[in-house]
């Protein structure tokens, strides 16, 4: 199957110039899995509380959601992409997966960074894995996890070990660690990942952010199979065998996930003042 994402520079609150771009830049494109990145409708850098609510997005209808449902229906590929959802009285930094059979499943940011905490809701949703189909209807398994959540390894890990074949991440990144660690989270889980980030700034009314592009494919060993510059808007794409992710015998004796031990491992929650793990 083919994997690809998109990498360009979203602006901030032109909901229906965001969508007409992505449009454009996916038009044609032959691919399974199309990934997009964090909020890429609306943009990343909330003015206020007022600015979100007036782009969220009701669960299962909405610009993006019209959007993402659109082109999966039209061409067959599964398409993932992030934007603010509103729940009830609160608003969540998600992202949908679209499937052609018209079918919207979502994630909620679990980690949410830096400002994020001000204006959206943390994520209640766990870490969901999703069945889904390449375009010759091969099932393969599908984890999402959102931009700071690369930073927990316990996201990627709680993804493959629901068995997650490919893991699409979402990003707007600003910290230049997540395209060295991302080969490291696909080699220790043994997993695909997909990181489509955004490239260009944004303001806060008293700060600016400078997102980092180079967005990127990882395979199961860890190799980089595309990546895209800092400033480019591109689509990247790479032919995968999602299910090369099942084989994780790592010597005769050694199985990545047999092997953990998991009663060693430090559980739950750290006290405040234990420093040890
Ligand atoms: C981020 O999580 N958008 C940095």
């Amino acid at each position: 199957m083919r994997v690809a994402l998109v990498q360009f520079n979203p602006h901030y609150m032109q909901v229906h110039a965001n969508l007409d771009r992505v449009s454009r830049m996916i038009h044609g494109l032959e691919a399974d899995l199309i990934v997009l990145p964090e909020l890429f409708a609306t943009g990343y850098c909330f003015h206020s509380s007022s600015d979100l609510s007036s782009v969220a997005e009701q669960q299962g209808s909405g610009p993006a959601i019209d959007f993402l449902r659109f082109h999966s229906e039209s061409t067959g590929s599964t398409l993932v992409g992030g934007f603010p959802e509103r729940d009830a009285d609160a608003i969540y930094n998600s992202a949908a997966v679209a499937t052609p059979d018209g079918r919207i499943d979502v994630y909620r940011k679990i980690h949410l960074f830096d400002r994020e905490k001000l204006l959206f809701a943390p994520g209640n949703l766990g870490f969901p894995v999703f069945d889904v189909r390449d375009r010759q209807e091969r099932p393969y398994r599908l984890g999402i996890m959102i931009c700071f959540d690369w930073y927990f390894p316990e996201a990627a890990r709680s993804l493959a070990l629901q068995g997650a074949d490919v893991i699409a991440h979402p990003a707007n990144l600003v910290r230049k660690d997540c395209p060295r660690a991302m080969p490291i989270r696909a080699l220790e889980n043994h997993v695909f990942t997909v990181t489509a980030n955004r490239t260009g700034r944004e303001r806060y009314p008293d700060a600016e952010l400078e997102f980092i592009g180079q967005s990127l494919i990882c395979d199961p060993s860890g190799e980089v199979l595309a990546g895209a510059g800092r400033d480019e808007e591109r689509i990247l794409s790479a032919d995968i065998d999602p299910h090369q992710s099942r084989h994780r015998q790592i010597t005769v004796h050694n199985d990545l996930h047999l092997d953990r031990r998991p009663e060693c491992y430090a559980l739950g929650a750290a006290a405040p003042d234990d420093k040890r793990i």
